[in-house]
């Protein structure tokens, strides 16, 4: 076990990879829900109710890890990765975090503007009221951008993964340290206002 060093914490790994599985589940059901959608309106109701409840809990989750972020900065980067990669990798987390908001945020507006009104019921039981009235126009607007979207975050979160595996095969920590908290090859933190070494 690695211990006292600077690598993310549990906490932190667990949100990351827990947001990884709802997103994958979450696009996908999004799409059967939408274009293999089940006879039964039962059924059907149950999907998107589980839809919203998953992104729900995306925005929920990404919500605290920003928290964490801004507290503790995060681990330092592998001394071996050229500038231009640790540019290119913080350009396309910030992307990654702004569409874990942005999506959901737009499915929170599909839902609250489609023509057909259907309750948002986070886990099936806590009401989510919705803030806008049922508007066509809006809805045709927000729908399309949800799902564009969540296209290009998914595109951008296999390049990313991609990435990983890659940096992994060329021997840096880089997927251990998000898989199982291994410190990065040393060099020096980015901005963090905590002490301690787990972050
Ligand atoms: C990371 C989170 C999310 C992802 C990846 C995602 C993905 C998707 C996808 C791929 C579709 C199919 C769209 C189409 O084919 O036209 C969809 C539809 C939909 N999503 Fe999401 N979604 C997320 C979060 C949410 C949330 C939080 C809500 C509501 C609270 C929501 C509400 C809806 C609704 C109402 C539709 C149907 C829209 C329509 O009828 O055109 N989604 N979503
Ligand atoms: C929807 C899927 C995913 C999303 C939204 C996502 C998002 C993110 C974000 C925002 C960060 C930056 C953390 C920070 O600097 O605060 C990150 C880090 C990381 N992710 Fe993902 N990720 C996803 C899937 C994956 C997958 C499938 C892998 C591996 C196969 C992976 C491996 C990593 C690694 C290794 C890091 C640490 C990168 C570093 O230290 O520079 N991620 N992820």
């Amino acid at each position: 076990m690695p211990a006292e060093q600077a690598g993310w914490s549990r906490t932190r790994r667990r949100i990351h990879w827990i947001t990884a599985l709802l997103v994958a589940v979450g696009f996908v059901f999004g799409l059967v829900m939408k274009h293999a959608a089940p006879d039964d309106l039962l059924t059907l109701f149950l999907m998107f109710q589980l839809h919203k409840s998953i992104g729900i809990a995306v925005i929920a989750l990404t919500v605290w890890r920003l928290m964490l972020r801004a507290l503790r900065g995060r681990p330092p980067w592998e001394a071996d990765l050229p500038e231009w990669q640790r540019r290119a990798a913080a350009s396309v987390h910030i992307a990654l975090y702004a569409l874990l908001v942005v999506v959901p945020v737009l499915g929170y507006l599909s839902a609250a503007s489609a023509p057909r009104r259907v309750p948002t019921l986070f886990l099936l039981v806590i009401p989510i009221p919705h803030i806008v009235e049922a508007d066509p126009g809006l809805f045709a607007v927000v729908s399309r951008l949800h799902l564009a979207l969540a296209i290009l975050l998914v595109l951008l979160a296999c390049g990313h993964a991609a990435a990983a595996v890659h940096n992994h095969r060329l021997g840096r920590a880089t997927l251990l340290a998000m898989w199982r908290g291994d410190a990065p090859a040393r060099e020096q933190a980015t901005p963090a206002h905590m002490p301690s070494a787990r972050r």
